[in-house]
């Protein structure tokens, strides 16, 4: 399949695989896919070292990076900062945590583990990690927040590497394309994390009416060869995909969570802000029902939330891994509506291959619908 996406890239097939663990980037990549590391936790060196292990495995094969870039450069003590927005923080939210850490019986965080502190990235270390990107061979880059700052955008068309951006609606879109984006993804209301309202199948052609040879990949509900050919129906030039990745052997998520997808269903994900303070789409759990509570508070804005929840969620994880019944509990993850295809954990490598030949066969079935077989 050659599509304006794969012409840009040089990748081999039109699907993106959107994932946090380096390995299934490489697998991903390796399979003709694009992989796009999410790299939204990563001091600079440990970006570096990232790709440049990825670069190592992958021997030339395209691969991309997603980093979250605040769009204002912040110039101020950073420590201050936090400091600041933790004394934001009510004494009833904390207290509700705690107490849902002890109802659960949630063990402290074990030592060494070290805390990411649910800010966006700090802003002071930005210019570093674009650094880092642009002496990596990447062929794409991403922001995962809002339009790309000129920073981004600048060093990219210098150095020729492609900018993609997300889009929840066409107002977005509009800004992204006067920012001069070079791909835009379209990601619908049922994708895995941050998300709109707008369904893909309504969003999609939305946007590739408006974004003229830009090319558009669409995001959210694509997991399979039926829903890429779908995405290419609406005028995409390809799939983006993030969700399916999970159901990975190569994914770093914890086994009790990837059984918990497993028997899932398309009904039991929701958008919901009890962790980032913004409506992300995620596997329902007792988590979400302890915060639906009566007596529970409500969520507080980003970055506060995240900055409540953090830790919790990093000894739920820890704790749900040792098969603390607890944990197993509360555990969840960010997931989309697709999680409920999902029949068992596979390579990549083989996610990668069934997604495109069923998608060329869908195709090839399609034409056969007005003769063209
Ligand atoms: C676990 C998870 C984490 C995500 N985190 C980010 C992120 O940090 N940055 C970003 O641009 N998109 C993020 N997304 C959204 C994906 O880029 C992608 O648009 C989405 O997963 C596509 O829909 P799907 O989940 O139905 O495949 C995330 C998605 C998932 C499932």
């Amino acid at each position: 399949m050659r599509t304006p996406f794969t012409e840009l890239t040089g990748v081999e097939h039109p699907l993106v695989a959107f994932n946090r663990s380096p390995a299934v980037v490489v697998e991903a990549s390796r399979a003709g896919a694009l992989g796009v590391l999410a790299a939204t936790a990563y001091t600079p060196a440990e970006l570096d070292a990232q790709l440049s292990w990825i670069e190592q495995q992958l021997d030339g094969a395209p691969y991309g990076v997603d980093l979250l870039v605040p769009q204002r450069k912040v110039d101020v003590d950073t420590t201050r900062l936090v400091e600041s927005l933790r004394a934001q923080i009510p004494q009833q939210h904390l207290d509700f945590v705690a107490a849902l850490m002890a109802k659960y019986d949630i063990p402290p965080l074990p030592a060494g583990r070290r805390l990411h502190d649910g800010t966006a990235t700090d802003a002071s270390v930005v210019p570093e990690l674009l650094k880092v990107c642009f002496a990596h061979d990447i062929r794409l880059i991403a922001n995962a927040l809002g339009t790309p700052p000129p920073e981004m955008l600048e060093p990219a068309k210098e150095s020729g590497i492609p900018v993609a951006s997300l889009v929840g609606k066409p107002q977005h879109a509009e800004r992204q394309l006067a920012m001069g984006v070079d791909i835009l993804v379209a990601q619908g209301y049922e994708a895995g994390g941050h998300t709109g309202d707008i369904a893909t199948m309504i969003l999609t052609p939305e946007i590739v009416d408006m974004a003229g040879d830009v090319p558009v990949l669409a995001a959210g509900g694509i997991a399979s060869g039926r829903q890429l050919a779908a995405a290419l129906a609406l005028g995409a030039a390809g799939g983006w995909a993030g969700s399916v990745w999970l159901s990975t052997a190569e994914d770093v998520a914890n086994a009790v969570i990837k059984d918990k997808f497993l028997a899932a269903t398309s009904s039991d994900t929701e958008r919901n802000k009890t962790r980032t303070g913004k409506p992300a789409r995620q596997l329902l759990s007792t988590w979400h029902a302890e915060w639906a509570a009566s007596d529970a508070p409500p969520t507080l804005p980003m970055p506060l939330q995240p900055m409540l929840t953090v830790e919790a969620w990093e000894r739920i994880d820890a704790a749900a891994e040792q098969g603390h019944p607890g944990a197993v509990e509360l555990e969840s993850f960010f997931i989309g509506q697709v999680v409920g295809s999902f029949t068992r954990i596979r390579p990549t490598r083989d996610v990668v291959r069934d997604l495109i030949e069923s998608c060329e066969q869908r195709l090839r079935e399609m034409s056969g619908l007005i003769g063209l077989h």
